[in-house]
């Protein structure tokens, strides 16, 4: 079991390079699983990165994979996993499968010598992300979560303000996650396939919270009884947080809206502003930038939704071609997952619950 890292202690919003070095060396050659729905965004996002080829792709349903590859150029679709973590023209894997098979296939991807990038939650327990984070240093390997959502220019933009000082001291921050019940997939209904609405959804703003904000101390959670999706675990939460700089934080999220409005905002209060990212688009009342107190919007121009992906790629592909650091690392992957068992132990013991948390 890895030991707990200390809680960073009170300061200012970390610094964070948004300029990303380039490589100089032949693309990295990439094979995808899962060819579900975020298979299909990870193939497009690919397909603008100069940086990475994906080589193949490999399903259970080896139709979709053909399917799929062929929208997409890709030459190969692997026979089987075996064949894949065989090949040695595979030098990194992305793991884009149900919660409960990430741990499988990560581990065995390394194992066999891949870097691999896998799709949030990196797994549903604690357990499973240290022994996943073991693997990676046995293998001496890269295993990267995909938290695309530090790569969408909506929070890239947010970090720049925050380190710009444009709103002053930020002191609150909260999020929402507003989406409708056709969300919800036959595994992502299941406790251990997808978990709950804090599993699937809520992790998004919580590595985002973190990315901006720092580590998080203390969680505290409820779920309501009036559950309204069909799915094993919590379809609707509230989340509050203690970041170690002292700002307080809170995360509400749901499955079940029925007529909308859908949306995943962020927003924070600060001393001498606010600041919010929502479907509205990304404003802010910053007497410091604009000499008035009026909400302002910042334009943000996002080609295509596939953006924080494509983005992501690039930094991840330059990341292991170059063995530069990248924005997010498998630490990050395993404390966004520590603070949704945070909030499972507050939801369930009706406690405050501080992290590190000390036992698994
Ligand atoms: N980053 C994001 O914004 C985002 C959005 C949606 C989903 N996700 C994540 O992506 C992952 C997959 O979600 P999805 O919505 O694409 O699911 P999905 O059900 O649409 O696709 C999963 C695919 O995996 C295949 N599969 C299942 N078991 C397999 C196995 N043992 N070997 C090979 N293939 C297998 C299925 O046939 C299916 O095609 C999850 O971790 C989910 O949380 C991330």
């Amino acid at each position: 079991m890895l030991t707990r890292r200390q809680a960073t202690v009170p300061g200012p919003i970390p610094v964070h390079c948004t300029r990303l070095p380039r490589a100089d060396s032949p693309p990295l050659r990439v094979a995808l699983v899962g060819m579900g729905r975020i298979g299909r965004v990870h193939l497009q996002a690919l397909s603008a990165v100069k940086e990475a080829q994906v080589v193949g792709v490999y399903d259970l349903n080896t139709e979709l994979a053909r399917e799929r590859a062929e929208a997409a150029s890709v030459k190969r679709v692997f026979a089987s996993w075996q064949e894949l973590l065989k090949d040695p023209e595979v030098q990194c894997v992305g793991i884009l499968l149900p919660h409960d098979l990430h741990e499988q296939y990560v581990s065995e991807a390394l194992d066999a010598g891949k870097h691999v990038v896998c799709e949030k939650p990196l797994a549903p327990t604690l357990p499973e992300c240290d022994r996943m984070l073991a693997a990676a240093a046995r293998a001496g390997k890269k295993l990267l979560p995909v938290h695309n959502r530090v790569y969408s220019l909506g929070v890239e933009k947010m970090s720049e303000l925050l380190r710009q000082d444009a709103i002053g001291e930020v002191f609150l921050a909260q999020t929402t996650g507003f989406e409708a019940p056709p969300t919800v997939q036959t595994w992502l209904a299941t406790p251990r396939g997808g978990g709950g609405v804090l599993m699937s959804q809520a992790v998004h703003p919580m590595y985002v919270l973190r990315w901006l904000l720092g580590d998080v101390t203390r969680v505290s959670c409820l779920f309501g009884d009036r559950k309204v999706v069909d799915m094993t675990a919590e379809d609707h939460a509230v989340v509050l947080l203690k970041f170690a700089n002292g700002v307080a934080g809170e995360m509400t999220c749901t499955f079940g809206i029925a007529h909308g409005p859908l949306d995943h905002s962020i927003a924070f209060h600060a001393r001498d502003g606010y600041l919010e990212l929502s479907r509205k688009g990304l404003q802010i009342i910053a007497p410091r930038m604009y000499s008035d107190t009026e909400l302002h919007e910042i334009p943000l121009v996002e080609t295509d939704s596939t953006f924080g992906f494509t983005h992501l790629w690039e930094d991840y592909s330059r990341g292991i071609l170059n063995e530069a650091p990248t924005r997010q690392t498998a630490e990050d992957g395993m404390r966004a997952v520590e603070i949704v068992q945070a909030a499972y132990r507050s939801n369930a013991t009706g406690q405050t619950i501080n992290l590190p948390l000390e036992t698994h």
